[in-house]
């Protein structure tokens, strides 16, 4: 036998069990959407899957120039189901990128997973700290914002004007940690936060907070509760004649409701990441191609789940599309700047957001942008061990 035939035949059985092992690059990208379409986040799940998509499609239905497979699970925004739910799109589904969450709670859980299996985790919303802080791995991104970041701009924000103020939120990761965030914003403008009230996720029973609030009648209120709730919490606020007295503010309390909050809603103001009216080319590209793909304009969800998607593209490119080089992945998408309709977008050591804070008020069905309240903020992760 000659040395020329061993060689070869070496050569095509290394090639062959390379391509046993692994997924051909002509293989689709499997996509593992574990997002809420029930429940009080339906809304936002479905913006985060539209906003992905779009992307997606915009690349001729390709990331990393390879086709992908959506398997979409409703993960409820119930916690209990979702170490079940992850792992049956890792282990059953053997996807290649796991895109979720909306609730803390639930990404929390999803973020454990894809440690223990080293899955790229790509959360398009959920804000739990511990996600980019004490549980921090090489794997696990978030295109959106921690709960601190957003609670601290509105603080800022109703520091410029008011002494004291009352919070009210959902008794939750979220909650906390946004009414956290405004507690230190509020508090380094010289404010002082008097009571914190809250009520479990997902209740609507906000009278007894209202009437709380009114007995303690502070310069001003800040609330965390989101998705379709938000639509009784400000009308249920402007009912118990609220709205004059003291002041409210928030963070998503508006986003993507305004036509159900009508004049309930009228004037308020929010902080977030992204606002109507906010001008960069991007942003206008992303406008006219999301209206014209839904019928709507976007809201922060469709940028987050679209800016997903920018990034695992990003991570798939720098690897031609071999999703077996893990860390060339993760490494592409840390060191990534984006063009993303919010403004620039970087990611911090801990892997979550830099990126600016806009103030909005309400007029009309738009969160109409007034001023940027913070540049470049990035959230302090000190737990973060990277
Ligand atoms: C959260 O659970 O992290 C969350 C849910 C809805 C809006 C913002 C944050």
């Amino acid at each position: 036998m000659s040395n020329l035939f061993i060689h070869t035949t070496t050569a095509i059985l290394i090639a062959a069990s390379a391509s046993l092992s692994s997924a051909q690059p002509s293989d689709p990208i499997k996509i593992g959407l574990m997002l809420p379409s029930s429940g009080t986040f339906a809304d936002l799940g479905k913006g985060v899957a539209d906003g992905f998509k779009l992307y997606v499609n915009e690349q001729g239905g390709k990331l990393g120039g390879r086709s992908v497979e959506y398997i979409a699970l409703d993960d409820e925004s119930d916690p209990s189901k979702a170490n079940e739910n992850a792992n049956k799109l890792v282990k059953r589904d053997k996807v290649d990128v796991l895109i979720g969450t909306i609730h803390s709670g639930v990404a929390s859980i999803m973020a454990k997973v894809a440690r223990e299996t080293n899955t790229l985790l790509i959360v398009p919303n959920a804000g739990a700290g511990e996600i980019t802080g004490s549980m921090c791995a090489p794997n696990v991104f978030r295109s959106s914002f921690s709960n601190w970041q957003p609670g601290y701009a509105a603080g800022l924000l109703a520091g410029k004007k008011h002494k004291t103020a009352v919070t009210i939120s959902w008794k939750y990761a979220a909650g906390e940690e946004s009414v956290n965030g405004f507690r230190e914003g509020f508090e380094k403008s010289g404010g002082k936060v008097l009571k914190d009230l809250n009520l479990p996720f997902p209740s609507v029973e906000f009278q007894p907070l209202l009437a709380q609030l009114a007995t303690i009648k502070p310069d001003a209120a800040y609330a965390f509760v989101a998705g379709a709730a938000q639509v009784k919490f400000v009308k249920d606020y402007a009912a118990a004649g609220l709205k004059t007295g003291i002041p409210l503010y928030g963070a998503f309390l508006t986003e993507g409701t305004l036509t159900a909050q009508g004049d309930a809603a009228s004037g308020l103001q929010t902080t977030l990441h992204y606002a109507d009216g906010l001008k960069n080319p991007k942003n206008d590209k992303f406008i006219a191609a999301y209206s014209k793909a839904y019928g709507a304009a976007p809201n922060v969800f469709g940028v987050q789940g679209y800016d997903a998607a920018q990034m695992y593209d990003i991570g798939l490119k720098a690897v031609k599309g071999d999703t077996s080089k893990k860390s060339d992945i993760y490494k592409a998408i840390e060191n990534a700047k984006i063009e993303s309709p919010r403004g620039p977008l970087s990611f911090s050591k801990s892997h979550n957001p830099i990126q600016d804070f806009y103030v909005r008020v309400a007029r009309g069905n738009q969160n109409m942008m007034t001023e940027t309240i913070v540049q470049g903020l990035a959230d302090p992760s000190p737990d973060c061990k990277l």
